[in-house]
């Protein structure tokens, strides 16, 4: 790259497309990593993943591998997944389930809380209080467990508390993974927030969604603060019934909730429009509830159904490509083939996941080529991704900037 990143922020024209560079470039993708995914919290997977004591999973974020394990006192703790005799990995599998954490280089053995608690003919004067794993930032939030890389890490309770609320009624903590999906999309991942955030692109892409989802920007696209009355009338009839609806951006726009409507006569993502499972996974008990949508940058956006919940989980891995997980959430005691068919729970979502996929890709292979230049986003259409997009460049813009660092 021949320019440095904040002067390609600084002449950055808002309302248009990013240029290649932030698409494309080693150097920036880096920055990305360094600025923004080692310093932000990061949603990693839901809590019920992790059942008992000594369950385990782990996670790869960049250059990081991390494990989340909930300890014989029933807490929830992340730690680098590196031993510290000579920094071996030390889980290897996905998820597991293990009494105490072994490694497979020596055999140093740790604690679920991560103390060190043997280690083999290392001397008298070796002293294993030195030498428990290196913790990671780790916070659960009404069932969703988030990590931060960062020494320091940023605030979590201004948006726990505003997630909270919205979160509670969807009892999250009796939920059960039904099916889970990982697919590599071969390009950058703003690339893959910027087709997140818009539902320009859903009528032309996406039939299975768009028979339950509605593209109308005056609903998926209120983040200019202008609630329609019909939608704030569903917004009042929720909230009247204790579920908390209303639209709710953060300042900086890192995060959004609200609960919109689907189509009328739409009850879940489903094909046939009925709800995909009989027994409910939380208290909302109306069928006309649509969706809570949920996002976080950088990692996750959320639908919570009155049905079910789908957490979904965006990690680069590459300039130009990007794993997103996706998992279907039903109540525990939910038994397959008997409350709920798994196909008919996933279909839509997969199809709509490959579909994203495949404009995503599509996206990436336009702006490779040199003759691309970066074009005005639609006023009407696309102003969640002008959301992002500036968040993106206010983030980075912040913190490369070291006097305003220094001033935080
Ligand atoms: S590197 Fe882990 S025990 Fe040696
Ligand atoms: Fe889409």
């Amino acid at each position: 790259m021949t320019q440095p990143i904040s002067d390609l922020l600084a002449r950055r024209r808002p309302g248009y497309a990013l240029e290649q560079a932030f698409y494309t470039d080693p150097e920036i993708f880096r920055a990305d990593m360094d600025t923004i995914f080692y310093r932000d919290w990061l949603f990693v997977a839901p809590a019920c993943e992790l059942p008992k004591s000594g369950s385990y999973i782990t996670h790869q974020v960049g250059d990081y591998g991390v494990i989340i394990v909930r300890g014989a006192d029933g807490e929830i703790r992340a730690f680098h997944n590196a031993c510290r005799h000579r920094g071996s990995i030390l889980c290897k599998a996905a998820r597991g389930n293990a009494p105490k954490l072994v490694c497979p280089y020596h055999q140093w053995t740790y604690e679920l809380d991560g103390r060190l608690l043997w280690a083999r003919e290392m001397g008298d004067d070796f002293d294993a209080g030195q030498h428990g794993l290196k913790p990671v930032h780790c916070r659960e939030l009404q069932g969703l467990l988030y990590i931060c890389l960062a020494q320091d890490a940023p605030d979590f309770d201004a948006f726990a508390d505003a997630a909270r609320p919205y979160l509670e009624v969807h009892d999250l903590s009796e939920a059960k993974v039904a099916h889970e999906t990982s697919i590599i999309e071969q390009g950058n991942w703003k690339l893959v927030w910027e087709n997140n955030r818009e539902c320009y692109h859903c009528g032309g892409n996406h039939p299975g969604l768009c028979r339950s989802f509605t593209d109308d920007p005056t609903i998926t696209g209120i983040e200019d603060g202008v609630t329609p009355p019909r939608l704030q009338a569903h917004f009042d009839r929720l909230e009247g019934q204790g579920y908390p609806s209303q639209f709710r951006m953060s300042q900086d726009m890192q995060y959004r909730l609200a609960r919109m409507p689907l189509l009328p006569g739409a009850k879940s993502f489903t094909m046939d429009l009925q709800p995909a499972v009989t027994k409910w996974l939380g208290r909302v008990r109306d069928e006309a509830a649509g969706t809570l949508l949920k996002y976080h940058y950088p990692t996750t956006w959320n639908h919570f159904l009155p049905d079910h919940s789908i957490v979904f989980r965006v990690t680069p891995l590459t300039p130009t490509t990007t794993e997103v997980t996706t998992k279907w959430l039903v109540h525990k005691d939910a038994v397959e083939g008997v409350d709920y068919d798994l196909q008919r729970l996933t279909e839509v979502w997969i199809a709509t996941n490959d579909e994203d996929r495949q404009v995503v890709e599509d996206n990436q292979k336009g702006i490779n080529s040199p003759a691309y230049e970066p074009g005005p986003y639609s006023p009407i259409h696309e102003t969640g991704v002008m959301g992002f997009v500036d968040w993106y460049c206010n983030t980075m813009t912040r913190r490369l900037d070291p006097v305003a660092v220094a001033a935080e």
